[in-house]
């Protein structure tokens, strides 16, 4: 029995997990982990490494090895990879494929899957991703699934970016829509709703407004 809850948050790119989990993280004072800030330096380790991302063995080994740790740096959280920084360069649009692409491949998911449990083993802990609450913490405190329409999860990509125009919107949807695909049919884990996860369509509500529907699920936390 853990003295403070997991709470999970899965969904698709876009719907608002990394928004919404840090506000959570904050008010609850508990750890974040962003698993697919893990993905994505799988995939930037592979391409520095010269190993394609395909290649299911070699990938395995990669993600076994990552040395990841994720510093909150002037209030604002930092991804560093072997004492380098890369919080900017696993956000490129080629990585995000990339992410999507190595996420597919089974020891890939173990050897992450493992550090994720390792991490959050103690609870106090906010996990966003795809599969946090179905593989990763099964028996999670709290569970959310996080939900919108692909036109507006492309948007909320396109407006985040800087310079807004250095990628059309088109271009986002499509790929925002790629992924989707990618990540719902894939063999292993693909993003599904847990059966006792709350499911929160963010379609029409504001950050504030997830995130008061959110605390009011999380047992302990002032609201
Ligand atoms: O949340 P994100 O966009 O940073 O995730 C990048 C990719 O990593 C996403 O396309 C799917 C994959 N991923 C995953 O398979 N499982 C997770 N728990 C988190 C991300």
């Amino acid at each position: 029995m853990r003295s403070r809850p997991v709470v999970t948050i899965d969904g698709p790119s876009g719907a608002g997990k990394t928004t919404v989990s840090k506000r959570l993280a904050d008010a609850a004072g508990f750890v974040r982990i962003d698993t697919g800030a893990m993905y994505r330096a799988v995939a930037l380790a592979a391409r520095r490494a010269g190993i394609s991302w395909d290649d299911a063995d070699h990938l395995g080994r990669v993600a076994r090895e990552l040395s990841c740790s994720f510093p909150t740096v002037a209030g604002t959280p930092r991804v560093v990879l072997s004492g380098e920084d890369v919080t900017e360069a696993i956000r490129t649009p080629e990585m995000s494929m990339g992410a999507s692409a190595v996420s597919a491949h089974g020891p890939v998911r173990e050897a992450l899957v493992a550090k994720q449990r390792e991490m959050g083993r103690e609870g106090g802990v906010v996990l966003e991703g795809r599969d946090t609450g179905t593989v990763v913490f099964p028996d999670a405190e709290v569970k959310f699934f996080l939900d919108a329409v692909a036109a507006v999860r492309a948007r909320r990509r396109y407006l985040e970016i800087s310079p807004p125009a250095s990628q059309p919107y088109e271009e986002i949807l499509r790929d925002v829509l790629r992924r989707d695909v990618q990540d719902s049919t894939r063999e292993n884990s693909p993003l599904r709703v847990a059966h006792d996860a709350a499911y929160i369509d963010t379609t029409t509500l504001t950050v504030d407004e997830v995130v008061a529907e959110m605390l009011r699920r999380v047992p302990g936390v002032p609201r």
